[in-house]
């Protein structure tokens, strides 16, 4: 996305940040997904009631089947948010998946405070995930601007679906 005056706001480097550490991170999608959300409810425990596959389960959170491919999501469009931040300067999302991930959202009650503890939750899957030789500032840096913009492209469609 660009800036005043021209400049690139998400460069190449940080696109490569954002990619080569998912890249790593993806075959352990799964374990760092469940990782992931456990920090979520950890830390905002009624988010948990949000999850229509959660409330109406018996199974314990980390063996419910349904909660990875959510986190995997969150990974994969922040991943993909990146890419094109870079390519075409802002989140491209095909119109009628955003129009229903929106309303989804918005439908379950996600509101910014939500947003706001994925956010911390995501870095430091990532940090934990990355290890001390591979995290740095600049990685971080990199997933929350694609986080922000991805999130803010998703609260533009959260309104009662028609
Ligand atoms: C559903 C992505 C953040 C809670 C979904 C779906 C996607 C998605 C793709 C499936 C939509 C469908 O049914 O077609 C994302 C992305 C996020 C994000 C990319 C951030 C960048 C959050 C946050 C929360 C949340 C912060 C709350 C803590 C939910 C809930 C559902 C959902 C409750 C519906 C689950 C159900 O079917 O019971 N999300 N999500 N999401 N998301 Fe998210």
């Amino acid at each position: 996305y660009e800036g005043e005056g021209g400049a690139s706001l998400f460069t190449e480097e940080q696109e490569a940040l954002v990619v080569k550490s998912w890249n790593l991170m993806k075959k352990n999608a799964g374990e760092l997904g469940l990782n992931f959300f456990l920090k979520i409810f950890e830390i905002a425990p009624s988010a948990q009631k949000m999850f229509s596959f959660l409330k109406d389960s018996e199974l314990p959170i980390e063996k419910n089947p349904k909660l990875k491919p959510h986190a995997k999501s969150v990974f994969v469009m922040t991943c993909e948010a990146a890419v094109q931040l870079r390519k075409a300067g802002k989140v491209v999302i095909r119109d009628s998946s955003l129009k229903k991930i929106g309303a989804v959202h918005f439908k379950y009650g996600v509101v910014d405070e939500h947003f706001e503890v994925t956010k911390y939750a995501l870095l430091e899957t990532i940090k934990e995930a990355m290890g001390s030789s591979m995290w740095s500032t600049e990685m971080k840096k990199a997933w929350s601007v694609a986080y922000d913009q991805l999130v803010a492209a998703i609260k533009t469609e959260m309104k009662p679906s028609d």
